[in-house]
């Protein structure tokens, strides 16, 4: 059934079944591969996009359930302030090994950083928890994170 969606500011129209993950919906049907399928399980965060500005695990997200929440995805998470200094703190990190989980990371780091601007380490372990890296990047990735928060 046609399903409307918002995703980075635009008016997107899929014609999917309402239980089809939304991960699904952006890489199959709307060609947005910067989200990644790691488990498909909710344990792995790579495919981690913002509902509102909430971090939200899209394997996990039927599509029919966003409703006219606006959807945020690496590909327009650059827009936000928050998300371009964490662009370039990842670029001046030297963050990715393989990158395969730097998307997803990337995302949870802006919803940190967009409720707690400042963070503490605990904060940020916190927040990141969820999120898995096989390249084990995880210092840089708080490296990162301090540097675009200016902690
Ligand atoms: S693919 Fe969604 S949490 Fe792993
Ligand atoms: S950079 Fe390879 S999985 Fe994280």
């Amino acid at each position: 059934m046609p399903i409307n969606l918002t995703i980075n500011g635009s008016r997107k129209s899929v014609d999917v079944e309402g239980d089809t993950p939304l991960l699904w919906v952006l890489r199959d049907k709307l060609d947005m591969v910067g989200t990644k399928f790691g488990c498909g399980v909710g344990q792995c965060g790579a495919c981690t996009v913002h509902i509102d500005g909430q971090p939200v695990r899209a394997c996990l997200t039927p599509v029919e359930s966003v409703g006219e929440a606006k959807i945020t995805t690496i590909e327009g998470i650059g827009s936000a302030a928050v998300g371009k200094k964490l662009q370039q703190a990842w670029i001046e990190h030297d963050v990715p090994q393989c990158g395969y989980c730097q998307a997803g990371q990337i995302m949870s780091a802006a919803a940190l950083l967009a409720t707690t601007p400042k963070p503490t380490d605990d904060d940020i372990d916190a927040a990141m928890n969820g999120n898995l890296c096989r390249c084990a990047t995880y210092l840089r990735i708080k490296a990162a994170i301090k540097q675009a928060a200016g902690v």
